[in-house]
């Protein structure tokens, strides 16, 4: 299983090279003035998504009319004062050249990967048979690390939230040994949860991490925590080249990362999958606070390195 599946990989990789996502690229740019076609949405992004901000007009909004009011946002916005140098300058050519994949926008919805990165995960657990993605939210963040801390956070507080009476001030975070070293300092920053390794796990307020299938020993153990919510299966080692794949799992929450992967651990990309739509969004604004939106440029390499494995 494991060389034959090898063999596949490299044979694909000779043969595949990466799909620019540019090539539809619409010459002259529909959404000029003021906004730009943005090839991975296939929609206009602009100044403020569709047009010039308010009281602004013209050829790049450049116009400023001061008859008008304007309204002002005090708790947003988007560094686009310079997007036209990188978006028209390179060449005239936006998609012809590395530089003009650099998105200027920070990303938004939040923490939601861009959707040919997100179709591009989705087939390659399908193509893996090592994860039914169906009804399972997709969150991306940087790294498995990241989907961890996020996790932990936002699982920890729904479930105090939860609670009616005799409530605990935090929430207990446990792994059987032996456990990844990291777990207790991601745990750590968590001002909901505590690392508890003699944490009850008949405890509702018990949340278990689960690598699975363990580092460094491979053993795939069962979750002392009977509630599959409160589990956090880490599952970067749940691919082809490292374990057989027996049976296509489907749990309630699912951590994998690029750098077991692909990998392309300095990439820094890992992606949650959950069956709670309320705490995908919750782990979508941890990630969102920590970051201001996931990194273009990380997603756009992983998409081309998803790509150059699964052949399309
Ligand atoms: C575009 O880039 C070239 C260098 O590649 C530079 O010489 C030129 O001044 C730039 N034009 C504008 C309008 O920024
Ligand atoms: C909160 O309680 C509801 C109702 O009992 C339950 O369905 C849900 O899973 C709980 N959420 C968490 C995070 O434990
Ligand atoms: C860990 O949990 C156990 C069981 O609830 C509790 O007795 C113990 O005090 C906790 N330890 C720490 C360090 O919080």
């Amino acid at each position: 299983m494991f060389l034959s599946w090898l063999a596949l990989l490299f044979s694909i990789l000779g043969a595949v090279t990466a799909v620019d996502i540019c090539s539809d690229y619409p010459k002259p740019d529909p959404c000029l003035p003021g906004g730009e076609w943005d090839p991975v949405l296939n929609s206009c992004s602009g100044y403020d998504g569709r047009s010039c901000f308010q009281c602004y007009s013209g050829q790049f909004c450049k116009t400023r009319e001061d008859t008008l009011t304007c309204q002002l946002s005090s708790t947003g916005g988007n560094p686009l004062v310079i997007a036209q140098f990188w978006l028209l300058n390179s060449t005239q050519e936006p998609c012809s050249t590395t530089l003009a994949h650099y998105r200027p926008a920070y990303q938004n919805p939040p923490g939601v990967p861009l959707p040919p990165l997100e179709d591009a995960i989705r087939k390659l657990h399908a193509i893996s048979q090592n994860v039914d993605t169906s009804g399972r939210q997709l969150i991306g963040g940087f790294g498995a690390t990241m989907m961890l801390h996020a996790t932990v956070a936002a699982l920890s507080e729904m479930i105090l939230k939860n609670c009616t009476s005799n409530c605990p001030p935090v929430v207990d975070v446990m792994a059987q040994p032996p456990y990844y070293d990291n777990y207790p300092y991601i745990v750590g920053i968590v001002q909901t949860a505590r690392w508890n390794t003699s944490a009850d796990p008949t405890s509702p307020y018990t949340i278990e991490i689960l690598t699975y299938p363990n580092n460094p020993n491979g053993v795939r153990r069962n979750p002392l925590v009977k509630n599959p919510n409160h589990v956090i299966r880490d599952m970067v080692y749940y691919w082809p080249m490292y374990t057989d794949i027996d049976t296509t799992i489907s749990e309630p929450i699912m951590i994998f990362s690029s750098s077991k992967h692909e990998g392309l651990a300095g990439t820094r990309f890992g992606w949650g999958l959950y069956q709670d739509s309320v705490l995908a969004q919750n782990v979508a604004q941890v990630v969102n606070v920590l970051t201001l939106g996931l990194s273009v440029d990380v997603q756009l390499r992983v998409l081309a390195s998803i790509q150059a494995i699964i052949g399309h």
